[in-house]
């Protein structure tokens, strides 16, 4: 099959006008309404030539732009001969198709902007695999138009050479045999995830969330010295890592760091990260990272909680950490943030200012959930042992006789499973 889906939405190198209809409700001045589409793009590798920012409120249902600016873009398109036209607004197939008709120009939204992103930034086998089917979801309803855009790239030749009703229908079937298959290797994958996640519950997990940017990776560095990926771009990373975090008041623990979300995260993208995830959802406690230099810190957060929410993540337990402190020029923001949130901490992954709080509030927060006892057992009680070994840490054991004295942290609600015939509990 000729591959019109992912070839043709390769936006690298490409020259392109950005455009922005902004949703009213964000609040936005015109001047920023383009803001974190340049981030995007920027990370994408595309070349802007022009920018283009409707502030109509809604957009247009049947074009997305208003007919007077589509007059504008047209001239934008010939004025600088851009490549392409990339929305930051989710079109519907219609409204693709109407654009491209009219500006004679591939039209690339939002979703399809973020896809591409993903595409080129996933790392491993899983992640491609997730990237791939939720490209391959998305583009699935819009196959006609993908065959528009491939008859232009190869020469303009029109309707005469388009591919039909038939040919749309045959390239449906193979995808959806091809989406089958995907899925069926990602469910495989998702059980070896999770059995992984499961094996470490010897040690409390910390989830590292927040919008892609936020300060992750950095703050991950910062804690535990580990050498993860870290880039002024989006979205650099694409698939979960962890490492060790050792704080005074606590000992060890997982740290893990997760993908960043973004706002209008394409459905099928959502889904399909759920295992990359899996951290964040079996966290004992999550860290929501939020860069307070950036204006839009706020409406920021709300997203990742709402997308937490979507993908299933139940956030019981959670710090707000506000980042990027040393470069904040609105302190308002960081008012507002702190006040709304019970556990708030303002930090530098950069200068390293309250990080040390942070790992206190960290330690305090875990400790809620934790005790620390002293268990006597028989010397022999293996069962015992393989239990502890898995579910507590051992912080000392002690050997006398066929007597064993093992003192341990281990969460308050399973310590009812470490009672039995021959044991005895006691809390320190
Ligand atoms: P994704 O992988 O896209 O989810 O990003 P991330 O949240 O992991 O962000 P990352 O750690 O890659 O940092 C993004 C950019 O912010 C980098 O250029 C960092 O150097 C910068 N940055 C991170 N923390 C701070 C901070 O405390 N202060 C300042 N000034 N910049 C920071």
């Amino acid at each position: 099959m000729a591959d019109p889906i992912r070839d043709d939405l390769k936006v690298q190198s490409r020259t392109a006008i950005l455009v922005s209809v902004p949703d009213s409700s964000r609040n936005l001045g015109k001047e920023q309404a383009l803001d974190e589409l340049k981030g995007l793009v920027k990370t994408a590798g595309v070349k802007v030539v022009g920018e283009l920012v409707q502030m109509r409120g809604r957009p247009h249902p049947g074009t997305c732009l208003g007919k007077g600016k589509i007059v504008e873009l047209k001239d934008l398109v010939d004025a600088t001969g851009a490549e392409l036209i990339i929305f930051d607004n989710n079109l519907s197939p219609g409204q693709g198709r109407h654009l491209e008709q009219e500006t004679q120009r591939i039209i690339v939204d939002r979703s399809e902007l973020i896809l591409d992103i993903f595409a080129t930034h996933a790392r491993t086998a899983e992640s491609r695999l997730q990237v791939e089917l939720a490209q391959l979801q998305y583009t699935r309803t819009r196959l006609k138009r993908m065959w528009t855009h491939l008859e232009r790239i190869e020469g303009g030749i029109g309707a005469s050479r388009g591919p039909g009703e038939k040919q749309i229908e045959t390239d449906r079937r193979i995808i959806d045999q091809r989406i089958d298959e995907l899925k069926l290797r990602l469910a495989e994958v998702e059980v070896r995830r999770e059995r992984m996640v499961r094996q470490r519950e010897s040690h409390a997990l910390v989830s590292l969330v927040g919008y892609t940017n936020a300060g992750k990776s950095t703050l991950m560095n910062a804690l535990t010295g580990a050498d993860v990926y870290v880039a002024d771009q989006l979205f650099a990373t694409l698939d979960t890592r962890t490492r060790k975090w050792t704080i005074p008041s606590w000992g060890d623990l997982l740290l893990s760091d997760t993908v960043g979300f973004v706002r209008d995260l394409p459905h099928s993208l959502i889904a399909s990260f759920k295992s990359t995830l899996e951290e964040a959802r079996q966290a004992d406690l999550l860290l929501h990272v939020v860069d307070v230099s950036n204006p839009e810190a706020e409406e920021q957060a709300e997203t990742v909680e709402r997308v937490l929410d979507e993908i299933g993540v139940e956030v019981r337990n959670f710090i707000l950490v506000l980042n990027k402190i040393d470069a904040v020029k609105d302190r308002g923001i960081v008012d507002v943030l702190r006040a709304k949130y019970a556990h708030a901490v303002t930090v530098s992954a950069i200068t390293g200012e309250g990080l040390d709080k942070l790992g206190s509030l960290v330690g305090e927060l875990l400790g809620q959930g934790y005790v620390e006892a002293e268990i006597v057992t028989s010397a022999g009680n293996g069962k015992l042992f393989a239990f502890l070994a898995e579910h507590a840490e051992v912080l000392s054991s002690e050997y006398v006789d066929s007597t064993a004295t093992l003192r341990c942290r281990i969460a308050r609600n399973i310590l009812w499973k470490v009672n039995g015939e021959g044991t005895s509990v006691r809390l320190l």
